[in-house]
């Protein structure tokens, strides 16, 4: 077992956070789908940068100007390479996914979405791939559909055959659940959306930073992540874009820094992706995020994805064993990403996570941001554990260890 879990072991000692104790305890971090932890060297790339070369970008004729945008731009061409973009013309830097969604929405949406199309979804999304096709729905007049999941999480593959006639502009689903833990059949998805002309928007925020994604062999349209949830730092989010949508798009923020010429009275956008990138950008953030992406690569993100089934497969069978636990997702560890949501048989998991706090452990509960997800469920709430590299069986173990305390506890 220690040659399986020797990865989580060796990479711990680079997340200075994880020494640290919470409430006499050591800190069991079980939450890293909300966001992960940062390794030493991303912190430390973010300091040399305020240290070293802290200046705007794309502006100064100056070197620590020219080498602030050469880091910004390098970042740019290592998320072009980690998801196999064509280029890094395609990569659009934003605040997170949620922005990203949002800027295809406002961007593609407003100018190609009209009365009576079909916006099609999930009924799986979190709220920010769910509530940017709300809006555009209002917006023009559009038909929001979803496909629904059965008893085990899985997308109900034979209700898209409901549209094949219909006029579907857009199918916009996640590559993988931050609730069931369900990875969806991303190729098949994109296939069908090819088949019935509508364009794909991946939200690939829990995608991303766990397993191998190649967007030119996934075909898709555009995909959305987040910095922070693959160990860089806050604030820095990625859309990926077709060169031809991007280009055809328009921007849905303007003023410095995304224009070649301005009139008083009219402007000439700048080039893509910068056409995006309004204002001063998240330096600091870019950096932050290409060593993030230097750490996970030297892992290997085959590797990471093979840890996290493993340590999954070690999660679903400790927790089945706890009388009264009902989890939610598929079985099968390869089918789904590295986390877990469940319920204790008359414990409101607001409850758990605070008592489970008690022992330094860090869960989430509540809705997840997918309240009509929980819906689906017939639940209003649910706690959930989520991993990446740096956990260890042991806090599978620990966390089991509280779950039973506290059903004593509580007396259920
Ligand atoms: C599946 C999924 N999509 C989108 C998001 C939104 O990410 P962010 O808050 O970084 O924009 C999350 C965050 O938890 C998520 O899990």
């Amino acid at each position: 077992m220690k040659e399986v879990f020797e990865l989580g072991n060796r990479v711990r000692e680079d997340f200075p956070i994880l020494k640290r104790l919470v409430k006499g305890k050591p800190l069991v971090y079980l939450d890293s789908a909300a966001t992960t932890q940062k390794p030493i060297r991303v912190i430390e790339a973010i300091k040399n940068y305020y240290e070293k070369f802290n200046a705007n970008v794309h502006r100064g004729v100056y070197s620590i100007a020219e080498e602030s945008t050469a880091a910004y731009e390098e970042a740019r061409e290592k998320v072009a390479r980690l998801i196999n973009a064509r280029s890094p013309r395609e990569i659009v830097f934003t605040r997170n996914a949620t922005e990203a969604i949002n800027l295809v929405m406002y961007g593609w949406g407003q100018k190609n979405v009209q009365q009576g199309d079909v916006l099609l979804t999930t009924e799986m999304e979190h709220h920010s791939n769910l509530l940017p096709w709300q809006t555009l729905s209002k917006l023009k007049g559009a038909d929001l559909r979803f496909i629904g999941f059965d008893e085990e999480g899985l997308l109900k593959l034979e209700e898209l055959d409901n549209y094949k006639n219909k006029s579907v502009r857009l199918f916009a689903f996640t590559l993988a659940s931050n609730v069931l833990g369900t990875i969806n059949p991303a190729y098949e998805l994109v296939k069908y959306a090819k088949e019935v002309g509508a364009i794909t928007v991946v939200d690939a925020a829990q995608a991303v930073p766990h397993m191998l994604i190649d967007v030119q062999q996934l075909d898709c349209d555009f995909m959305a992540f987040s910095g922070h949830k693959m160990l860089g730092p806050m604030g820095i989010g990625v859309l990926y874009g077709k060169e031809k949508l991007l280009e055809e798009m328009e921007p849905f923020m303007v003023g410095g820094e995304m224009v070649k010429a301005v009139n008083f009275r009219s402007s000439e956008w700048n080039d893509i992706p910068w056409k995006f990138e309004a204002g001063t950008p998240n330096v600091e953030g870019a950096v932050g995020l290409a060593a993030a992406i230097d750490y996970l690569q030297r892992i290997g993100m085959d590797a990471v994805r093979k840890y996290e089934i493993k340590l999954t497969e070690y999660a679903l069978d400790k927790l089945v064993r706890i009388d009264g636990v009902i989890y939610y997702g598929p079985k099968s560890p390869e089918q789904r990403c590295g986390l877990v949501s469940f319920n204790l048989k008359g414990i409101h998991s607001h409850d758990i996570a605070t008592l489970l706090d008690k022992d330094g452990i860090a869960i989430r509960a509540g809705h997840h941001c997918a309240m009509p997800l929980h819906n689906r469920l017939g639940i209003l709430a649910s706690a959930r554990i989520s991993f990446y590299i740096y956990n260890i069986p042991s806090e599978i173990d620990l966390l089991a260890k509280s779950l039973e305390k506290i059903k004593k506890l509580l007396g259920t």
